[in-house]
């Protein structure tokens, strides 16, 4: 089955999908204005989605210091919970994409690929393709996986993102967020801070960035890092706000003028 429909890599934040700053706490409001964008870009587009950690992975996984390999017996129950919320948090996603009327279907990470060193060593593309092919949108989301080197680590969305897009040459990834995209500096914290609508990996000195205590994967600068060997080979990489009405859908087609594009 040939298709023709371009491909298109999605990460959904967990800065977007959940509160962040309140465990196990979902955005409901917002997954059901993206499963709406989502049913409509899949008419146009082949979609993989990826979501986040948020506050159902980070806290869970810094508590019990998942990111940081095996060390002790005392993380092995840490690991599960994990795994346990990750699963709730993309139950309540693929529910409201389902309720859309999206064809969506979980890969679960952790099940189709393995680590090394906290890097994704090997993942089974070839069942996302399949899904794919049969005109169905797949998930995947940042968890806890077995590493080869380290027992097991934590693997972000976004790292799954520039994987596959790596592997599978989309038209294009898009980072969904719940700020508009890079700015000079953290833009929650300093509303002056400026929007850079064109945003080159090679200036990352330039701007200031900041990441919440509890987050275990780097928050927006261990994105930026992720995406430039994604830029690097020429797929174009765009950020920008997912939070509001139509937000995904608009930055999809990049019919806003609010969002910032990744150059090298
Ligand atoms: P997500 O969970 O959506 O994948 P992150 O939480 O890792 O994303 O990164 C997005 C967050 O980074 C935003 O909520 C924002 O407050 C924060 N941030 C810190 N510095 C910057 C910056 N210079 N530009 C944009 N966002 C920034
Ligand atoms: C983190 O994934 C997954 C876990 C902590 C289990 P991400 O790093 O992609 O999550 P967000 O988007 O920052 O919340």
């Amino acid at each position: 089955m040939v298709s023709i429909l371009k491909l298109v890599v999605v990460k959904l934040g967990g800065s977007a999908i959940t509160d962040k700053n309140k465990r196990y706490t979902p955005r409901y409001d917002v997954i059901e204005n993206i499963a709406y964008d989502v049913k409509k870009l899949s008419e146009k587009f082949q979609l993989i989605l990826i979501h986040g950690g948020g506050s159902f992975g980070h806290p869970v996984a810094k508590e019990y210091e998942i990111h940081k390999g095996f060390f002790s017996k005392k993380q092995i129950l840490g690991y599960s919970k994990v795994r346990y919320y990750m699963t709730m948090l993309n139950q309540i996603v693929l529910e409201k994409m389902i309720e859309a009327g999206v064809p969506a279907v979980t890969l679960h990470t952790s099940n189709i690929a393995i680590a090394k060193n906290g890097e994704i060593f090997s993942m089974d593309a070839d069942k996302i393709l399949k899904y794919l092919n049969l005109g169905m949108v797949p998930i995947l989301y940042g968890d806890a996986i077995l590493d080869l080197n380290k027992g097991f680590c934590i693997i972000s969305g976004d790292q799954i993102a520039s994987y596959l897009a790596l592997k599978l040459r989309p038209w294009k990834v898009v980072l969904g967020t719940d700020v508009d995209g890079i700015y000079s500096k953290d833009p929650k914290k300093h509303p002056q801070a400026k929007l850079i609508q064109v945003f080159s990996i090679s200036e990352i000195e330039k701007i200031r960035t900041e990441k919440l205590e509890i987050d275990v994967t780097g928050g927006i600068l261990a994105k930026i890092l992720e995406m430039e060997k994604v830029v690097e080979t020429g797929i174009p990489v765009i950020i920008g706000n997912i939070t509001i009405k139509n937000g995904l859908l608009k930055l999809v087609k990049e019919e806003t003028p609010k969002y910032t594009k990744i150059i090298v």
